[in-house]
């Protein structure tokens, strides 16, 4: 939890700079950084980088998973003291100011993993957010009179009821954010931000996770803010294409470096960003050995991702899982209403659907973490429908959920070594580790680091490394490229290819929806709890998404 000021430093390594050489007047940017260098131990996360975002522009920050992003931002918002360099607000050298006082001056910024308040409703959370920018006084009695907060004035309730309006959360205003799709989480952070009115806001991959129809919303605020209320904005942000369209320059890291900036096309089509960060020269028949193509380690294609030694095919007809009409309920709420389907042994499915159609329902019971109020599951010849989630786990349905299935007080290694555990024989349970491990060379570099202080896209890399070492029969991945780098993305997919061909069986809930239809074998559309369309992907363009999904996820996918 965080307060409405910052995040916790928490895990930050903490160094004092030089000193401040005074303000740099003159200056014709809004924020500027010079010379940043930050070091984590032997790893220079971040190397004499400058950045530059000019008044009432939106500028872009991409680069592959680790790259130094956030690491950036920490140190912009003053959550984290360079080993070197300096951070100019509007002119005046901020480098040793604190994050509250930054705040005051304007600044403002997103996290990657959005921090709320669970039990205050998405209001609370803007109007608190107001509080403590425009009425500092009452923010006090307001912490210590969580959930039941002092009226607000008039101008406040404006303000807020203007945001709220903007950000098109006015059905979910007096929701508790307990629950929330991390899509409606993300721009109720966003709203946060903007409710202390900043002149600068930094967004940390704003649109991960959100839907089509959320993307859309988020972006036409963005460019609302940047207009109108004259906000400049630093946006990281692994949507290519958004950032395509809403920056007019963006900054591209790499290894901490940064390896090119310029207009979003001479960027895109740079040829050192297309093997750092785009990979869309990297056919997956190149990509083997190639040395030329790879620009370092973490750039190398997955070794060998066959994950099952045997393939485990079921030796019958039947398809590895079937579900039959099945209900999840919550409480009054129906979440998902009779959905029929079945997935063959080695294919995949791809589950489509806005936010809270009921993909993530699904997904959960499956894995036995709610239990169907009716229907049937079966995997194989078995019924599972009344299992619970251990047993589910162990008969090899491993699930990979949205929020990260990682331990974060553990290292890497560890938490690989956790999912490994039920696996016989301490060889073939090293094999698999270090199976797992050759799709991501990033993580191989970081074994000892404690997860929570890798990147959000390395967290997420993480995942899927655990689900991957248990040697599971059927992956139900909820939203498996959250976070990942476009070029991360293309590795995975190769490497689940790979995993398919040798027996694996696959749901998988994704936002990229043309990516998923590339990948999967059957479609299944959800709307609202209902199965609203069923079919192989070949089926499933045109016509039919533009029908289920709407224009805008067409275009997106
Ligand atoms: N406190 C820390 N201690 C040690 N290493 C760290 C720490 N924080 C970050 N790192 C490492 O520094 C590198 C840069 O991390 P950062 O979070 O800035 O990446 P990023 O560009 O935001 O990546 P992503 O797109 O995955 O979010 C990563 O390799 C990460 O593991
Ligand atoms: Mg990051």
């Amino acid at each position: 939890m965080t307060d409405v000021g910052g995040g916790s430093a928490a895990g930050a390594q903490t160094v004092v700079g030089g000193a401040s050489e005074g303000a740099t007047t003159g200056s014709r940017a809004r924020l500027e950084c010079s010379e940043i260098t930050v070091n984590f131990g032997g790893l220079a996360a971040v190397s004499d980088v400058a950045v530059a975002v000019p008044p009432e522009r939106i500028v872009g920050l991409v680069g592959p998973n680790g790259a130094g992003k956030s690491t950036l931002f920490a140190v912009m918002s003053g959550l984290l003291r360079p080993n070197r360099g300096k951070v100019i607000l509007d002119g005046a050298d901020i480098t040793s100011e604190r994050p509250q006082l930054r705040a005051a001056k304007g600044l403002a910024r997103t996290f990657q993993h959005p921090e709320l308040f669970s039990g205050l409703t998405v209001r609370d959370h803007l109007v608190l957010a107001y509080r403590a920018k425009h009425a500092r006084r009452r923010i006090w009695s307001d912490l210590f009179t969580m959930g039941s907060l002092r009226r607000p004035g008039s101008h406040e309730n404006d303000s807020v009821d203007e945001l709220i309006e903007m950000l098109g959360l006015g059905r979910l205003a007096l929701r508790p954010v307990l629950g929330l799709p991390l899509g409606s989480a993300r721009l109720v952070e966003l709203g946060r931000a903007l409710a202390a009115s900043p002149t600068v806001l930094l967004l940390d991959e704003p649109s991960s996770g959100m839907d089509s129809a959320e993307t859309e919303q988020f972006e036409r605020t963005l460019r609302l803010v940047n207009q109108e209320r004259k906000v400049s904005v630093l946006l990281v942000e692994h949507d290519v294409d958004l950032v395509m369209r809403l920056c007019s320059k963006v900054y591209v890291l790499d290894f901490g470096l940064m390896i090119a900036s310029g207009s979003p096309e001479d960027v895109r089509a740079d040829p050192a960003v297309r093997a750092a960060y785009l990979g869309e020269n990297l056919k997956v028949s190149e990509a083997s050995g190639s040395e030329d193509l790879s620009s370092g380690p973490r750039t190398r294609t997955p070794a060998g991702a066959r994950v099952p030694a045997e393939p485990v095919k079921g030796g019958t007809q039947a398809p590895e899982l079937l579900v039959e009409d099945l209900w999840v309920r919550y409480g009054d709420a129906t979440a998902l209403h009779g959905i029929s389907f079945k997935v063959d042994a080695g294919k995949a499915l791809a589950v489509l659907g806005a936010n809270g159609a009921g993909k993530s329902s699904l997904a959960r019971a499956i894995s036995g973490l709610v239990s169907p109020a009716r229907g049937r599951i079966l995997l194989g010849d078995e019924d599972i429908s009344a299992w619970p989630a251990h047993r589910i786990r162990r008969s090899g349905i491993v699930y990979l959920p949205e929020s990260r299935g990682i331990f974060r007080s553990l290292t890497v290694t560890e938490n690989l070594r956790m999912a490994a555990g039920s696996i016989e024989g301490r060889q073939t349970r090293k094999e698999a580790i270090e199976r797992a491990l050759e799709i991501f060379p990033a993580l191989a570099s970081r074994r000892r680091q404690q997860a929570s202080l890798l990147s959000g896209g390395e967290q997420q890399m993480l995942s899927l490394a655990r689900a991957l070492a248990s040697f599971p029969k059927l992956l139900v991945a909820d939203e498996l490229s959250l976070g990942l780098a476009p070029k991360m993305v293309d590795l995975v997919f190769d490497g689940l290819s790979r995993a398919r061909e040798a027996g694996l069986t696959l749901v998988m809930i994704e936002q990229y929806v043309h990516r998923a239809l590339e990948f999967a074998d059957e479609c299944i559309v959800l709307q609202r709890g209902e199965l609203a369309w069923a079919g192989s992907t070949g089926e499933a363009h045109g016509e039919v998404l533009r029908h289920y999904l709407g224009e805008a996820m067409v275009a997106a996918g």
